[in-house]
């Protein structure tokens, strides 16, 4: 093989599965930033378009381009707002630049699990706060979920102590900002796709995320082990702009919103399960995972809830009862 065909045969594999959209149709990007296969959001993605192509055929075609390689997280909305890119579905940790109403989502140990995520946001609060940016120009759609997040270090993490004073990425948000200080932690905000090589190189010592991206990420592969501590959770916000999105016809947007909601239902109540497939796969790669006891856990439940404290203004005191009433 000749240089020229290395290059393009690298180039081809890092090409997303383009539709072959025609003339007349709206084209509708959708970018995000994770893989494709046993991934909660690449598969919801994949369907919504497969969907879209058609059953909306001749009308609208829908584009994904996964694995940020389009935008990352901290681009993405721009790009929208600029009309590059019409959906995305970016963590509800990422929108910190247009609204604070999401922070509740990143406070620890505020859900018990992804039913009572689900119960939140179809609660009338919850689903007030995807127009909670309309002002911005940024309108969510859907709520899509991955699922709990687990910590993981270059070292084993049994203690909340054994974090301190290790570095850990963090999504940009000011609230996992202060549950890593709350261990003693130096946090350090990055973009998703950066942090392979973060963690491979040392730059950080560590990181949390859900069973699907550890996998889907191999940051199993660089890291000591994976403490199952359920600490928290990542879902994410389908968004489009409002503009745009108004300014579709109405029955191509009732059309388009009917199978997202369709999509959005079918996909959501797999989350789950992806994300236990995820965590076999990691063990069947040889990964190490820590379960914790229930007072080991507890340990860590003391040294994250003051982070409550911090930002129940954001938040609202009766979204926290809300989220506590659900849990229990
Ligand atoms: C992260 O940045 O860790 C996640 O939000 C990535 C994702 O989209 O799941």
């Amino acid at each position: 093989l000749t240089t020229a065909a290395v290059i393009a045969a690298t180039t081809m594999t890092a090409l997303p599965a383009l539709a072959d959209c025609d003339d007349g149709e709206i084209v509708i990007k959708f970018s995000h930033v994770t893989n494709t296969d046993r991934h909660p959001k690449g598969i919801a993605a994949s369907l919504l378009a497969e969907r879209v192509n058609a059953e909306m055929d001749g009308t609208a075609c829908m584009e994904v381009y996964p694995s940020s390689q389009l935008y990352n997280d901290d681009q993405v909305l721009e790009a929208m707002l600029q009309g590059d890119v019409q959906m995305a579905a970016p963590s509800l940790s990422k929108f910190e630049q247009f609204t604070r109403v999401f922070r509740i989502f990143d406070l620890p140990f505020m859900f018990e699990n992804i039913e009572a995520v689900d119960a939140f946001q179809a609660s009338e609060t919850g689903q007030e706060m995807m127009q909670s940016m309309t002002r911005r120009g940024l309108l969510g759609l859907a709520y899509w979920h991955n699922g709990m997040k687990q910590m993981s270090a270059n070292v084993p993490l049994i203690e909340p102590t054994d974090a301190a004073g290790l570095k850990f990425r963090v999504q940009a948000s000011d609230v996992l900002v202060a549950q890593m200080e709350a261990m003693g932690a130096s946090p350090q905000p990055m973009a998703f796709s950066e942090v392979y090589g973060a963690l491979q190189t040392g730059v950080v010592d560590g990181q949390e995320n859900t069973w699907s991206n550890i996998y889907g990420q191999k940051f199993f592969e660089v890291q000591d082990g994976i403490t199952e501590t359920n600490h928290g959770i990542i879902d994410y916000l389908v968004v489009t702009s409002d503009e745009w999105w108004q300014g579709l016809e109405p029955e191509v947007r009732d059309q388009l919103a009917t199978i997202l909601a369709e999509v959005t239902e079918t996909r959501n109540a797999e989350s789950f399960t992806v994300n236990q497939e995820n965590r076999q796969a990691i063990l069947d790669a040889g990964g190490t995972i820590r379960e914790l006891t229930p007072e080991q856990r507890q340990a860590w439940v003391d040294a994250m809830r003051p982070v409550w404290d911090e930002f129940v203004d954001d938040v609202g005191q009766e979204n926290i009862d809300a989220a506590q009433a659900i849990n229990a």
